[in-house]
């Protein structure tokens, strides 16, 4: 009988380190796996069109939650997911990365006791305002395997007095989907529908609530973004939260040039032809990182600390100040970068490695 794996996704970033799992643990004969989709995200810009450019195949179960307070959507996700973990009875259910839903299923299986592997384990931005770093640290204090994408999580999970033989360096699956895509994201007509040339623009995301829910701050940011506007066009494919603060704030910026959602397809080719991309998200770090382009992440911290140690991310903080400093640090000598350890699009395969160990598989 093939073990039965449930991985589950919820949010946008979710879609595309679970691609690769399913489609890895899909393959071998060993293992049975059914996909849950919490509908976290649940607008077709924010998850099918995910879904349909990963190639990842319909969820088994939508549970459907959608938005809400943290209390309402986290709970709401608890109690959709813990019938169906009952009727599937699976031996684990796999979780990725520190949205509200990940915390959520993880704490559903752990106490069903249905062991919980967690991939992306250990990232800490040590910012407890942050909504993900409880979840992370949550999610992490009940998982019986911890799938790290780089040193730092090994270092900061033994901290917290989790075994070592838990903790296993497995790449990042991420990046596999990247290097998976990449050649098919290049084929993109994106830089012809916005007219714009490689190499002669810069690319913007913003949506984390410290940055976005509050008017002053946002006001000021826009106001940086107009700044390097100047000297290179940007694009901000805006985030549907986002949206709602923006409204009534578009207009006076040129040089910022306000787009829908993309597709991860044509997010990826935007990204890769970019000269710069300023962001406050997490896994854009780590995919400037990869592609080598230069990044200026809009926070004063990050929990992926290879991404500035090796590649080539630079903390600009929240205020026109720092962000035009960093941008004018970075025109003159943008930065190198080398690629993390095992960030080589075969994390997938090294998780499937992980789990015939601990499920014995022979
Ligand atoms: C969530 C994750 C965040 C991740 C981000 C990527 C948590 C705590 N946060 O934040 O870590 O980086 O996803 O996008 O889990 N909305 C829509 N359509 C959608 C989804 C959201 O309109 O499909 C709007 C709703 O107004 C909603 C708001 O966006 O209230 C925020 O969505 P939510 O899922 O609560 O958090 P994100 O900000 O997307």
């Amino acid at each position: 009988m093939p073990v039965k794996l449930m991985c589950v996704a919820g949010a946008r970033p979710n879609f595309m380190k679970v691609a690769p799992l399913c489609r890895e643990l899909g393959s071998d004969p060993d293992f049975h796996v059914v996909f849950v989709h919490t509908g976290q995200h649940y607008d077709e810009a924010m998850s099918e069109a995910f879904l349909r450019d990963l190639e990842l195949k319909p969820p088994d179960h939508n549970l459907e939650v959608g938005s809400g307070s943290h209390a309402q959507q986290t709970a709401e996700i608890m109690r959709r997911f813990e019938p169906v973990l009952l009727a599937e009875r699976p031996a684990a259910v796999l979780v990725v990365g520190d949205v509200n839903s990940t915390m959520a299923c993880a704490l559903v299986a752990r106490k069903l006791d249905t062991a919980v592997v967690h991939a992306e384990a250990g990232l800490r931005s040590f910012d407890r305002g942050m909504p993900e770093e409880i979840n992370r640290i949550v999610t992490d204090a009940i998982s019986d395997l911890l799938l790290v994408t780089e040193e730092s999580g090994r270092r900061n999970l033994l901290r917290e007095g989790i075994a070592n033989d838990r903790i296993h360096l497995v790449g990042n699956l991420m990046i596999d989907s990247l290097r998976g895509r990449l050649e098919q994201a290049r084929r993109s007509d994106i830089l012809d529908r916005l007219g714009v040339r490689g190499g002669s623009f810069g690319v913007v995301t913003l949506h984390r609530p410290a940055n976005v829910d509050d008017g002053g701050r946002l006001r000021d940011l826009l106001a940086a973004l107009e700044a390097v506007g100047q000297d290179t066009p940007l694009y901000f494919p805006v985030h549907p939260r986002t949206r709602e603060r923006l409204a009534g704030l578009h207009a006076a910026h040129e040089s910022v040039h306000f787009l829908p959602p993309l597709s991860y397809l044509d997010f990826l080719c935007l990204m890769a032809n970019s000269r710069v991309v300023l962001t406050d998200s997490g896994g854009i770090q780590e995919e400037t990182t990869a592609l080598g382009v230069p990044c200026l992440t809009l926070r004063n911290n990050t929990e992926r600390p290879v991404t500035v140690e090796l590649g080539t991310n630079t903390l600009a903080g929240t205020t026109s100040r720092t962000i035009l400093a960093a941008w004018e640090e970075m025109k003159g000598r943008p930065p190198k970068g080398g690629i993390p350890p095992l960030w080589d699009g075969r994390a997938a395969a090294r998780c499937r490695q992980v789990l015939r160990a601990f499920f014995d598989v022979r």
